[in-house]
């Protein structure tokens, strides 16, 4: 418990009446050229995805898809706040991926995956082929691995045509995959696995990444005993090779338990295996995600409604055309990577490229080229990206020749300077943006404009994207209009066909992280009484475009990424030396954000460089390098409230040189001034005015 002087004085600064200042934006117009080709021209979108029309307007996306079965309604709000989508109806997403492009398109190309090193060339796999790849593999995890519908599969894989073929194959036959980042640690693969249940994993041996051969089987044997260490035994290891016949890797092959595909993949070939339909509310997939504490939840998706929802907007915010070439750079080991490289392309028949590596490998012109060779006309990436490839080769796009039609950019707010880069130098003033915002909770967009409808504003993500209806509320649940300049919270005030089902295993903490804080009656059965909490700050401006301003909980965004502070102090806390660990975010020109450590000693220990290194290899291996902190900080103590809590906005305003605001409260007000001249030396910095999520970090305490 906070003491009450400074509940006063968080009640004082309540981040719903912080006015918020930025200059309004110029606004641009998307290109007739654009306008001329695109899905969705049609103003009256507004009208049939309007309140009055909900849910029924959710069908025009369920229209989109191919089911066994029709639904009977298109939403039960019977247990809320789990809502059903789409009941009754049957469905399989492999085959509406997959099997229902083949009658007209089975010799275009579905995936187009372009390997890091430069002299290997693009694989092209039509629709067709990945059509037998899907079957055979599938057939290999029915009839090898033993797997069958509402089981669980963890799959720990970079970014190559396996990855794709191997979620495909699981909802052919509904296993639910559970894909996680390549780029997170073994052991965070073998935790989020025994979460899960999963007795199977699935790998790659290596990759390349900058380069070099990344041995990646290495992390499985720490997966195995990060699950069994759960509770969690895992009986086989299916493991995929980048070069199939050539193991990459140098950790040994456990006999009986770790199985080469390629070697056994060969007993599958021309198998063909039907698609088993499932229930519109069967879950399709997990996808773990950072949270306000330790453990990583386990976002459960649906079947039909997470499928139409994928569709339904690729095909209006996307713009994606059957004869287009669309990229998005992000991991498929994300969400963004699931609903817009795998499940709403391919439901279209899209051609979707998939690349393996560092955009900037071997140098800065790499994306462009790639851009150039496949004639990408469709280009979705991140402001992290963006900002990496401006900052290694601002000239760089002019040089090549390709041409695109729209551009996306998601994952944290984009500074209107990027913005205004990505448009004239990337889009070449030719390309429509669209600024989507949603997270991985929501299995699709909430926020973006329309791309031949809106008009875009740089910084701004715009409207709720059609069906969705935002609303900003002040921490009394009150809306806050839109023109009042006030930051709130930003709220979704329906349900949405692409809203996960529940944390898996843990329907209380659904309710209690999404639901409660705004929820006027829990009795209540009318989906109008539970506004979904996004746990995002936002302004909404006079012409109804949300501004987000990012996390008002204890997540940090890390280049687009979600990093739990809570699982990165846990992590410190394993090193024998820490007593205790704060983690902060600090601004970085590049990543949008960054954690910073601070820890504290047990008595008796003095601090040393391997101490710190000790810290920050921990959070490697428990993590991945994606968490690796800017510094580590050992401090003589913490900044104490006086029952003891950790002042984390006040470690987070000296790491970002930024005013310390009201410290007479704390226990030790003292060791304020000794953390801040150990941080930024002698001489007071000059204090800037800082970002909105910072203002708002660690407030509750
Ligand atoms: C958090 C969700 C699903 C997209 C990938 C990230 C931030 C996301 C935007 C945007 C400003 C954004 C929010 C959100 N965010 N998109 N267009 N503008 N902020 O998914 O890892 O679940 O993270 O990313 O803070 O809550 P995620």
């Amino acid at each position: 418990m906070a003491d009450s002087k400074t509940t006063t004085a968080v009640a004082d600064t309540n981040e719903s009446q912080i006015a918020v200042h930025w200059k309004e934006e110029a606004t641009y117009k998307p290109s007739a050229k654009f306008v001329a080709q695109a899905n969705l021209t049609d103003p009256s979108v507004n009208e049939r995805f309007a309140e009055k029309n909900f849910p029924q307007c959710f069908e025009e996306y369920a229209d989109m898809l191919t089911w066994y079965k029709r639904w009977d309604k298109v939403l039960d709000t019977n247990d809320p706040p789990f809502w059903k989508w789409f009941v009754g109806g049957k469905i399989n997403a492999s085959y509406n991926c997959v099997d229902r492009n083949l009658e007209k398109y089975k010799n275009k190309a579905a995936l187009i995956c372009v390997g890091e090193p430069e002299d290997e060339d693009p694989v092209t796999i039509t629709y067709q082929e990945l059509y037998v790849r899907v079957n055979e593999f599938a057939a290999l995890l029915r009839d090898f691995a033993g797997l069958k519908a509402g089981d669980r599969v963890t799959i720990h894989m970079p970014m190559v045509a396996e990855l794709p073929i191997t979620m495909l194959a699981c909802a052919r036959l509904g296993v639910i995959h559970s894909v996680v980042f390549g780029g997170f640690s073994g052991e965070a693969c073998g935790l989020r696995a025994a979460d899960s249940g999963s007795n199977v994993l699935i790998y790659m041996d290596g990759y390349y990444r900058s380069g070099k051969m990344i041995d990646h089987k290495a992390a499985a044997e720490l997966a195995v005993a990060a699950s069994e260490k759960e509770g969690q035994t895992i009986d086989k290891i299916l493991v995929w090779r980048r070069h199939p016949g050539k193991y990459c890797s140098a950790t040994p092959m456990v006999k009986g338990r770790d199985f080469f595909v390629d070697e056994i993949l060969g007993n599958y070939r021309g198998k063909r295996v039907d698609p088993v339909p499932m229930d519109a509310e069967a879950p399709l997939f997990l996808m773990y995600t950072s949270g306000t504490t330790g453990k990583p939840k386990g976002c459960q998706h649906r079947t039909g409604g997470y499928l139409a929802y994928v569709t339904g907007t690729s095909k209006y915010i996307q713009d994606i055309h059957p004869t287009d070439v669309y990229w998005c750079m992000a991991d498929i080991g994300w969400i963004t990577g699931h609903s817009y490289i795998v499940y709403g392309p391919l439901a279209l028949a899209a051609t979707s490229v998939i690349y393996e590596g560092v955009p900037t490998y071997p140098d800065a012109g790499r994306v462009w080229r790639i851009a150039e060779r496949l004639d990408v006309n469709i280009f979705h990436t991140s402001p992290t990206a963006i900002r990496m490839l401006r900052k290694a080769g601002p000239e760089e796009p002019k040089k090549y020749h390709y041409h695109f039609k729209h551009m996306t950019t998601v994952g944290e707010p984009i500074e209107p300077a990027v913005w205004q880069w990505y448009y004239h130098e990337v889009g070449k003033g030719e390309a429509v943006i669209v600024d989507t915002w949603w997270q991985t909770e929501n299995g699709g967009f909430l926020c973006s404009t329309k791309p031949a409808i809106d008009q875009m504003k740089p910084g701004s993500a715009g409207p709720g994207v059609p069906g969705i209806y935002p609303v900003i509320y002040d921490e009394e649940g009150k809306e806050v209009p839109a023109g009042s300049g006030r930051a709130g919270n930003i709220c979704i005030r329906n349900p949405w066909p692409g809203i996960f089902q529940t944390i898996w295993g843990d329907r209380e903490r659904f309710v209690r992280q999404y639901y409660s804080k705004y929820t006027k009656n829990k009795q209540s059965k009318d989906w109008r009484d539970w506004p979904y909490f996004a746990a995002d700050g936002a302004v909404l401006a006079k012409d109804g475009y949300f501004r987000i301003l990012g996390r008002v909980d204890d997540v940090i965004n890390v280049a687009g990424h979600r990093l739990g502070t809570k699982e990165l102090e846990s992590a410190c806390l394993t090193v024998a030396e820490v007593a205790e660990a704060a983690v902060v975010p600090v601004v970085d020109e590049v990543k949008g954000r960054v954690p910073e450590i601070y820890i504290a000693l047990k008595p008796g220990y003095a601090p040393t460089k391997e101490i710190t290194d000790r810290v920050i290899a921990t959070i490697e291996t428990m993590i991945g390098k994606i968490a690796r902190p800017r510094q580590v900080h050992i401090v003589p103590d913490m900044p104490k409230t006086r029952s003891g809590k950790i002042m984390r906005r006040v470690l987070a305003a000296i790491s970002n040189t930024l005013d310390t605001g009201d410290i007479t409260t704390l226990a030790n007000p003292d060791i304020v001034e000794q953390i801040r001249q150990h941080v930024q030396g002698k001489e007071k910095v000059a204090v800037k005015e800082g970002p909105e999520d910072l203002k708002q970090f660690g407030k509750e305490e």
